[in-house]
């Protein structure tokens, strides 16, 4: 050990239901891990619409509200907790911009480029910041408590 000290994170990531029916999620986990992250845990779900709504409630109102709530709902998700050194950021940059068309053209190899279709059909869901993994894991791992989420026990020796 270097006697640095990093701080290991945890987020949530989501293969969506358009990946998971393309039958991207074997690969996507591969990207995940060859990225560095350790997949603490996974659950395969179908996302009611109720959950959706809650889930995404801070764009409701907005004009793809709808779309994404039948989208999200549509099929199979894998729910996957990641943890990494800067996990919520790190898994951000790797999902790539939100419309999969454009990513193509601006950042080819992330996983949007990669195994989603456009805008709405992205394949990869990621929370957006600390407390919001906090949240975000929570709704779909129940057994999951506050403190081994982001709590001050996951400070590591590397
Ligand atoms: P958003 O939180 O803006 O993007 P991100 O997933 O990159 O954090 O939007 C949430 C999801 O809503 C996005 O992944 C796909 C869907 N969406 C649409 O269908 N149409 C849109 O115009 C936008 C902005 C998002």
């Amino acid at each position: 050990p270097s006697g640095a000290s990093a701080t290991l994170q945890r987020t949530l990531a989501l293969v969506k239901p358009d990946a998971v029916l393309s039958g991207h999620a074997a690969n996507i986990k591969v990207d995940i891990e060859a990225a560095g992250f350790r997949i603490i845990s996974e659950r395969e779900l179908r996302l009611s619409p109720e959950f959706v709504k809650r889930f995404y409630a801070e764009h409701a109102g907005r004009h793809f509200f709808e779309g994404l709530v039948d989208f999200m709902s549509s099929g199979q998700t894998l729910a996957l907790v990641l943890e990494r050194h800067d996990a919520v950021a790190a898994w951000r940059a790797m999902m790539g911009p939100t419309d999969s068309a454009a990513a193509r053209g601006t950042f080819p190899d992330s996983m949007r480029a990669k195994y989603g279709t456009d805008g709405r059909r992205n394949a990869v869901h990621g929370s957006e910041s600390v407390d919001r993994a906090r949240e975000e894991i929570r709704m779909v791992f129940e057994e999951f408590t506050e403190e081994s989420i982001n709590g001050q026990i996951t400070n590591v020796l590397v």
